[in-house]
């Protein structure tokens, strides 16, 4: 028998469109298999006029996300409406009346996860977020649940399809930033704001959900290195692929030997051989290390409204399972799954400044006799190695680059020492400093 199950969207943009497209067109498959169907009671936008591809009737539209509650028929709320504010009123209302949530809400979730978590365990209410990383690819589940007899050694991202799809026209079309950027805001991949995709935010509030999966606490975005792709240059592209890497917006997420997590989200220079150099476009990839399946690799679109309508689809029909397993049950959901669970394996997460790494870096300087020396004698006096060092020959004008590829040193004490070379009148701009990686 198909039970039909009373659910409210609460934002409908491309995600909350797909989702209720695919309800009206396509829910017989889904009914069949899963002996669910989901009907959308109520859905909450921000603009009642505003004109949609996708349109439901209009009684279903309301602007205010309290009237949601107010239907007992709504068992299940999808928040999509994003930010941090509104969407952060919405959940913890929801818990506390006993609503299951799903969510795509990677900022709420980086931000808020620990309390929204501890609120969700003291209601004993389930929350479902796999839209939240990697649209359609299923790392959320995978994480949490198929990898749960594992202790994850690492996990590497390219976990933002924008910034992934400006490296690689970058890379393969020899286009300079700014019109690669363009390029992706014409096809409509970069958000009509896309700041947060290329400064790195977005691919940080989801390593901070990766990690927490992985290990099990909420690291604070503030502790972490966050850095975008602005300042890569056709030039960068250039030198690396010479020195046989790629340029990725790479999350690097892995537990130290004293089992503190390190976090980071750098341009990244990976070897050309890896797969990850070849996850091109607005892909995203995640390579994931633990110690009892070793390497294991997940590809797919990060973004979309497709694919991210395939991970909210499959998280309503687990919220679903899980209701009626509160039904048979009765009395309360099994207690503790609330699909995250904190503990204290791992200590702290590790501060930028001592997180340790190999370093590409790209200096633009004075062409004049005792310059190089200069700058090796800073290296080398932060105790630095070069591991290789290029300077082409400026065939114009006064000023040359030069690369370094350094052996590993601490982020703090690579950024002291460029503080020290910066200052250099020979030093013409601000130094270019990407991680090195292998993967
Ligand atoms: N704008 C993101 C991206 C998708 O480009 O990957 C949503 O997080």
């Amino acid at each position: 028998m198909i039970k039909s199950i009373g659910i409210a969207l609460a934002g409908f943009g491309t995600v909350g469109a797909g989702v209720f497209d695919y309800l009206q067109h396509q829910s017989d498959l889904l009914a069949e298999r899963s002996g669910f169907r989901f009907d959308v009671r109520s859905i909450v936008v921000r603009d009642l006029k505003k004109n949609r591809d996708v349109a439901p009737p209009s009684s279903l539209f309301t602007t205010s996300w309290r009237d949601l509650l107010k239907d007992p028929e709504i068992k299940i709320i999808v928040e999509l409406l994003g930010g941090t504010t509104d969407a952060f009123d919405l959940i913890k209302a929801a818990i506390e009346s006993g609503r299951m949530v799903v969510t795509g809400n990677k900022a709420l979730l980086a931000e808020h996860g620990q309390e929204i978590f501890a609120l969700a365990k003291k209601h004993d209410v389930p929350i479902f977020y796999e839209a939240a990383v990697a649209g359609g690819i299923p790392i959320i589940q995978s994480l949490r649940d198929a990898f749960v007899g594992n202790r994850i050694e690492s996990i590497h991202g390219i976990l933002n399809g924008t910034s992934n799809y400006i490296l690689s026209r970058m890379q393969e079309a020899g286009l300079d930033y700014k019109a690669a950027l363009a390029e992706a805001a014409e096809l409509g991949y970069a958000e009509a704001d896309p700041t947060f995709d290329v400064n790195g935010g977005d691919a940080a509030h989801k390593a901070i959900i990766l990690a927490a999966l992985a290990y099990g606490f909420w690291v604070k975005l503030e502790a972490i290195r966050v850095d975008g792709i602005e300042a890569v240059t056709a030039a960068d592209i250039f030198f690396a692929r010479n020195l046989g890497y790629n340029i990725k917006l790479l999350a690097t997420i892995r537990s130290a030997a004293d089992d503190s997590i390190e976090v980071t989200v750098a341009p990244t220079l990976i070897s050309k051989n890896s797969v990850l150099a070849s996850v091109n476009g607005v892909f995203n990839a995640i390579a994931v290390k633990g110690d009892l399946v070793g390497d294991a690799l997940f590809y797919g679109r990060g973004a979309g409204r497709k694919p991210t309508a395939s991970s909210v689809i499959g998280d309503l029909v687990e919220a679903a399972f899980a209701l009626k397993s509160e039904k048979i049950h009765g009395n309360g959901r099994d207690k503790g799954k609330i699909n995250f669970s904190f503990h204290s394996l791992y200590g702290t997460s590790r501060a930028a400044a001592d997180i340790c790494s190999c370093y590409y870096l790209r200096l633009t300087v004075e062409d004049q006799p005792g310059v190089l020396g200069k700058i090796a004698t800073l290296l080398g006096d932060a105790e630095i190695g070069i591991a290789s060092a290029i300077q082409p020959e400026s065939l114009e004008g006064s000023e040359a680059s030069l690369v370094f590829m350094t052996h590993q040193a601490s982020y703090g004490m690579i950024s002291l020492a460029l503080e020290k070379i910066q200052k250099l009148s020979c030093v013409k701009s601000k130094p270019v400093v990407f991680n090195v990686e292998a993967v």
